[in-house]
């Protein structure tokens, strides 16, 4: 294995500990620094530049992974989950990642395959999970034992301030998981005007004050592209402070963050891509195959829901989840990311 690199010299930042992303080296090159990134763990926050696995036993129990299956990591992200159920499935198993995104994937793969995990055991793919059951076809994969979905976004993803999906940090508005397809989230809003604006708040993140937000939006539009994350941010809690006076301040936040959501979804078409998923699941397993997937909005868990549901009704599964699961006590505490996680499962027929 080769030794991680040291960065030459440590970043410039001003004050005593770093704030922004790219000044946190220590983070960035975990391998190097493992006793300080163990602390920032043990604070409840995620180091920069990883990602934290959420209901990884829960995960476990319900796909019952054991040596010699066929395993499919549908979001490979940090490879978290990747990790945990490859040493179930050895000896004798396989398993397939795949991913959209073209920047993280191939640093996990890199950091896979450090930690011993060669092509024999593990094929990594960058590819949409649209897509998945072309990629299971390409590699000869009839069917899996167990498939692993879980939903959203890498905090790798989220935390870099470059990528455009954080407004604590400023960015260019792009908030895409595959920046080489598509628009960036600037382009994508220039083409909208108020009323679809509005439609899309309401459809994609419950948004209770769309029209007034879409409005402010489009006027600052006409007044210039919004490039930047906290551009938008701005005009969001401005028109929410117009509405609700200047101590709504928590009422602006949670409005940025829906806003930022709602966007998310429609530059990277998650909905139709989740759609797609879940009616390729069926073909993507075995007889007696096991699916669960982790969602962290209502707008995934209704459709995942719907799908086992109908699924069960028509005889494509033999059992799913009655009753979603969710992050226990010690984990809320541990890591406050995964409290808005969702878990539902189903057995193929
Ligand atoms: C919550 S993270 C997964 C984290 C992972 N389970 C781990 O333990 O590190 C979700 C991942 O799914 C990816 N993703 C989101 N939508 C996707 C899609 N339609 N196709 C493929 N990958 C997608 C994102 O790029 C992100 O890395």
């Amino acid at each position: 294995m080769t030794e991680p690199q040291k960065p030459k010299r440590r970043p410039r930042y001003s004050g005593k500990n770093p704030r922004h992303f790219h000044e946190k080296y220590k983070e960035l090159n975990p391998e190097r620094y493992a006793e300080d990134v163990a602390k920032v763990v043990a604070s409840g926050k995620t180091p920069a530049g990883t990602h934290r696995p959420i209901m990884v036993r829960e995960i476990i129990e319900t796909l019952a992974p054991k040596p010699g299956d066929i395993a499919v990591d549908a979001t490979l992200g940090y490879g978290g989950h990747t990790t945990e159920l490859l040493k179930a499935i050895l000896p004798g198993g396989r398993l397939i990642a795949v991913d959209a995104d073209p920047i993280e994937l191939p640093k996990t793969e890199s950091r896979l395959r450090a930690s011993g995990f060669g092509n024999d055991v593990l094929t990594v793919r960058r590819s949409n999970f649209a897509g998945l059951a072309k990629v299971l076809t390409a590699e000869g994969i009839t069917g899996a034992d167990v498939l692993l979905a879980d939903l959203g976004l890498s905090s790798m993803q989220i935390d870099d301030p470059a990528r455009g999906f954080t407004f604590k940090h400023s960015g260019p508005l792009d908030l895409r998981i595959n920046p080489q397809r598509g628009q960036p989230a600037s382009a994508f809003l220039a083409g909208l005007d108020a009323p679809a604006l509005a439609q899309l708040l309401e459809a994609n993140a419950d948004e209770p004050n769309a029209t007034a937000i879409a409005r402010a939006i489009i006027e600052a539009q006409a007044r210039g592209a919004i490039q930047t994350t906290t551009a938008l941010a701005a005009i969001v809690t401005d028109a929410l402070t117009r509405l609700h006076g200047a101590s709504a301040r928590d009422t602006a936040q949670n409005a940025v963050r829906r806003v930022f959501q709602a966007i998310r979804i429609a530059v990277n078409d998650e909905f139709g891509a989740l759609d797609m998923l879940l009616r390729q699941l069926p073909g993507c397993l075995k007889p007696g195959g096991r699916v669960a997937i982790l969602t962290f909005h209502s707008g995934e868990d209704r459709r995942v829901k719907q799908a086992f549901k109908d699924g069960e009704r028509s005889g494509i599964y033999a059992r799913i989840a009655t009753e979603v699961i969710r992050p226990g006590a010690d984990e809320l505490r541990a890591n406050p990311r995964s409290a808005p996680a969702k878990l539902r499962w189903a057995v193929r027929a």
